[in-house]
């Protein structure tokens, strides 16, 4: 099936414009990110994890809306699909406090995973019983080695996820380029990952050194994985806060993990 996001779905979140403008300043401070260190942003990523559900209601985001949506109707939707049994094993990478585990258990998955670097926004994912309580992970991506018992294992029947996704995660001090080589480690042979991303971020020229696109591209040479699909939306459609979060074009990015046959998407 392909999405369309020339027409914008009628349940999709919007902001409530009129309240982030009151509260600009709130908005401002909560976006000041470390661009470096994401230990650093952990701690910031602490002391917000409280608000961090109320402020994104307020400012309509909508990255685990649209990257379900892309999960259930891009893939899961085709016959026969992994991605269609409810079953499937999904590991949400940057999980913060659940909004993605929220709107996967909503479209019916039964088996979320998730790994974030801040344990108090790991508290309030847990709270909300989307994701097994023994399989939420307190961990730096990129910086900290994955605990064996999630990195696939061809001896062992059943290893690997059948997708990782991460939203809201290919940010400047947030997810280093290495995430990709970390999250194809967790999924098993044709597993698909996905993430959402800025179109900005994807651009060498704005990327602020992040360089996405050139790690990407150089696991699609080495045949680790192929480029399935984009799909664009708007972030924050509507919403004018400056710099910090004003409407803004973005993706989701589908990529498939290498078979040992040739691969189809
Ligand atoms: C903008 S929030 C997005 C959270 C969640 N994915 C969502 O859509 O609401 C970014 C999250 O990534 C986590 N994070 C940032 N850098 C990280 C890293 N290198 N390793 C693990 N988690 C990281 C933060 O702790 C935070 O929870």
């Amino acid at each position: 099936m392909r999405i369309s996001s020339n027409t914008i779905p009628e349940d999709e979140p919007i902001p409530d414009c009129e309240h982030c403008t009151k509260n600009q300043l709130a908005y401002i401070v909560y976006d000041q990110f470390d661009n470096i260190d994401p230990s650093k942003n952990a701690k910031h990523y602490n002391t917000y994890a409280q608000k961090y559900d109320a402020m994104h209601d307020k400012a309509g985001f909508n990255d685990p809306y649209w990257l379900t949506k892309v999960i259930v109707e891009r893939l899961g939707s085709q016959p026969n699909h992994p991605l269609s049994h409810s079953a499937c094993r999904l590991m949400d990478f940057g999980c913060g406090t659940g909004r993605l585990g929220v709107e996967l258990k909503k479209a019916g998955y039964v088996n979320i995973s998730g790994v974030d670097g801040s344990t108090e926004m790991i508290n309030v994912a847990y709270s909300k019983g989307c994701y097994q309580a023994e399989h939420i992970y307190s961990l730096l991506v990129g910086i900290d080695a994955l605990p064996s018992e999630i990195v696939y294992d061809a001896s062992k029947p059943g290893s690997g996820f059948d997708a990782v996704l991460a939203s809201a995660t290919m940010l400047p001090g947030h997810f280093p380029n290495s995430c990709y080589s970390e999250m194809l480690k967790v999924l098993r042979p044709g597993g698909y990952l996905l993430f959402s991303i800025r179109d900005n971020m994807m651009d060498p020229d704005t990327d602020e050194g992040c360089n996405f696109v050139g790690k990407l591209e150089e696991l699609v040479v080495a045949g680790e994985m192929i480029f399935v699909d984009s799909v664009a939306y708007a972030k924050y459609r509507g919403l004018d806060l400056g710099p910090c979060m004003s409407e803004t074009p973005a993706s989701v990015k589908i990529y498939k993990k290498k078979t040992e046959k040739p691969m189809t998407n």
